[in-house]
């Protein structure tokens, strides 16, 4: 059976694919949610780019530097050209990889094999990536997982989805504290310093979404993510100064992806 896909409300894995370039995958209420977001900050098509490469360059870094060899990506989205498990496999052909999302759409992809290697080395599980407990005993995670060894737990571009009341920062922890000593975790939040923009791009993009997408939260916030962690070079800050490739583009500053990696002792 296809998964049931609601086309009249913008969805954050489709609307954030379209941003990065897959036209293919996305509907009209996508396009416009957004161009909207676009139009009201220029040069946050580049922004979602620049976190998308903040993620290849932070999955390489964890495989070549920190001889990570499995990951469980919360909040996947929809395969682009370079998925962590493509990464961390140009170093490691044995690293394995879980990923998780719960739309829909991002499902039918995984049957399309398109998020997955065909080795048996990555699994998709369609959960909400709040049930930490699912995730940690689901049978693809238990297969391609071992919790005796260090693990990379990522957040890239997602914990803005999650409302305060949903507990974030529990999530994290929650699932940090089911991974052992010489674990990571690697996440991007989009914040802002002013409160104006806050609540101007969270109004819409919630009101876009249903309230999926967009909570734009302060640097503090992130911050909290880490408590107990020991941050790695250079520590937290925009996506873009994290060990830079030269790849970056120009985007906006009105809001940005701030985020890091760290380890835990
Ligand atoms: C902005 S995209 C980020 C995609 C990818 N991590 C990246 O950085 O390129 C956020 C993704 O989180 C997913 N998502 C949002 N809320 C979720 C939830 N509660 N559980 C699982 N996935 C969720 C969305 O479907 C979307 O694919």
């Amino acid at each position: 059976m296809q998964p049931y896909v609601d086309t009249t409300v913008a969805s954050v894995a489709r609307g954030y694919g379209y941003m990065l370039g897959d036209e293919e995958n996305c509907y009209e209420v996508d396009r416009i949610a957004a161009h909207g977001i676009e139009e009201m900050v220029p040069g946050t098509f580049a922004l979602a780019r620049n976190n998308r490469r903040f993620l290849v360059r932070s999955t390489r870094f964890l495989a070549k530097e920190c001889g990570i060899r499995q990951f469980i990506d919360n909040g996947s989205g929809l395969p682009t050209q370079m998925n962590i498990h493509q990464v961390a496999k140009e170093v490691a052909p044995d690293a394995r990889v879980v990923y998780i999302d719960h739309d829909p759409v991002v499902l039918a992809h995984q049957r399309d094999k398109a998020l997955l290697a065909d080795d048996g080395t990555t699994a998709f599980i369609c959960e909400d990536a709040c049930n930490v407990d699912a995730i940690l005993n689901h049978p693809e995670t238990r297969r391609l997982i071992n919790f005796d060894e260090p693990v990379a737990v990522a957040y890239y571009s997602f914990l803005h989805c999650i409302p305060d009341a949903a507990d974030p920062l529990g999530v994290v922890r929650q699932m940090m504290d089911n991974v052992v000593g010489g674990s990571y975790l690697v996440l991007s939040h989009l914040i802002s310093p002013d409160a104006e923009v806050r609540q101007r791009i969270t109004d819409f993009l919630v009101n876009a979404t249903g309230g999926n997408w967009g909570r734009v939260r302060e640097e503090e916030d992130v911050r909290a993510f880490f408590e107990g962690l020991e941050l790695v070079e250079p520590g937290l800050g925009h996506v873009t100064d994290w060990r830079p490739d030269g790849g970056e583009e120009e985007q906006t500053h009105e809001w940005i992806e701030y985020g890091g990696v760290a380890r835990k002792p």
